[in-house]
């Protein structure tokens, strides 16, 4: 089997941490999210990988190379323009070949344990294999209709009324059948050749489409506050290590992962935490789900349920820093001044939540 990452589109939802960064590359608990799928994917056993990528191919490439670091071989597929999951699909084909494939999209984040599903479809004769997921806000995604005996009746995309409330989670299975479906399929009323279309011209011309519904959890890291969820979930889960220093005047909690050359002076940190490589955080409080990516600098503050991208400062500031997201060189600081001002220099599309 191959494995195909989907990493071109427009992360506009992200918006401004995308606005010149591919939207795959933020990181959960320190691990970009295409990093994290590149290692589920490899933990299925599957060692030839496509990634299609967009404009961000240059910075994609950078972080991941030709997958050495896991022990698979990656190709690049440039897509023409982003038109769609099906589009993405078509333009993959010269890679795929005649094998049978897993599709991951490189946004979304779940629960581990995927390896079992991925072996069952490749020893399976079903042509299609797709995961669903019970969401309390289904119009936001693509959309399975079930038969009462379980089979899928039909599949809408981002439907206003939704048939069911089982979402169509970003990972999907195919055989060589898939090509007829993407050729066959005509762009949505958004434009784009949609992968659910493509799935339900399978089913439609009688081809086996088999529905697995996820029971773990699962984000589509499209937006903010789905980032950081996607964060707490992760950080819940990673098994603590530390390679960092810890100072006798800081305490640190069980659940928090030290990082190379991190520093912890005069400090307090409880977890689920992580600390990134070659961060020092000198007497501030870091609290729970909080991840802190490398070289990042926090002094006299406190922070909790946020995520820091790298190299950013944070010093002085009087009030808790909590549920935010922090770009890359990002510098927060409080002085005392008269007369009381805030002084501001933010990029387009930033959100301050002032109290
Ligand atoms: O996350 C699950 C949902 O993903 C499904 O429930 C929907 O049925 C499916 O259409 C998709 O919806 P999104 O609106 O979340 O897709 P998005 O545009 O965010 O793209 C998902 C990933 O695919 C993302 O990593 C970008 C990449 N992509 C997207 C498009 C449109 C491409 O590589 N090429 C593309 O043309």
């Amino acid at each position: 089997m191959k494995g195909l990452i989907l990493s071109g589109g427009k992360g506009t939802r992200l918006l401004p941490l995308t606005y010149r960064r591919a939207k795959q590359l933020i990181p959960v608990a320190n691990e970009p999210v295409l990093c994290r799928v590149i290692r589920a994917i490899r933990d299925a056993g599957i060692t030839e990988v496509g990634i299609v990528v967009g404009d961000t191919e240059p910075e994609i490439r950078e972080a991941v190379n030709g997958g050495e670091r896991w022990g698979v071989n990656i190709t690049y597929i440039r897509q023409s323009a982003p038109a769609g999951l099906a589009h993405a699909v078509k333009e993959a084909l010269p890679f795929l070949g005649d094998d049978r494939f897993v599709m991951f999209l490189g946004d979304n984040v779940i629960q581990g344990g995927i390896s079992s599903l991925i072996r069952q479809f490749a020893d399976s004769d079903w042509n299609s294999q797709i995961v669903l997921k019970r969401v309390p806000n289904p119009q936001q995604f693509g959309v399975a209709e079930l038969t009462a005996e379980g089979s899928i009746r039909r599949l809408v995309e981002k439907p206003k009324q939704p048939p069911s409330d089982l979402a169509l989670v970003g990972i999907y299975m195919f055989d060589r059948h898939v090509r007829q479906a993407v050729e066959s399929i005509r762009p949505s009323a958004r434009g784009e050749l949609e992968i659910t279309d493509a799935i339900q011209w399978l089913v439609d011309h009688g081809f086996r489409v088999h529905p697995y519904i996820h029971d773990g959890w699962w984000i589509d890291t499209g937006k903010m506050a789905d980032m950081l969820t996607a964060n707490a979930y992760v950080l819940d889960e990673l098994a603590p290590s530390n390679e960092g220093r810890v100072d006798e005047n800081s305490t640190i909690g069980r659940r928090v992962t030290l990082q190379k050359g991190a520093e912890i002076i005069s400090s307090q940190v409880r977890g689920p935490s992580i600390i990134g490589e070659n961060t020092r955080i000198i007497n501030s409080y870091i609290g729970p789900y909080t991840s802190i990516y490398n070289g990042v600098v926090i002094e006299n503050s406190e922070i909790e349920h946020s995520i820091v991208l790298e190299n950013s400062h944070i010093e002085n500031v009087g009030a808790r820093i909590q549920d935010s997201l922090i770009g890359r060189n990002a510098h927060v600081a409080q002085t005392v001044r008269k007369p009381k001002s805030i002084c501001l220099n933010l990029g387009d599309y930033s959100q301050i939540d002032l109290v």
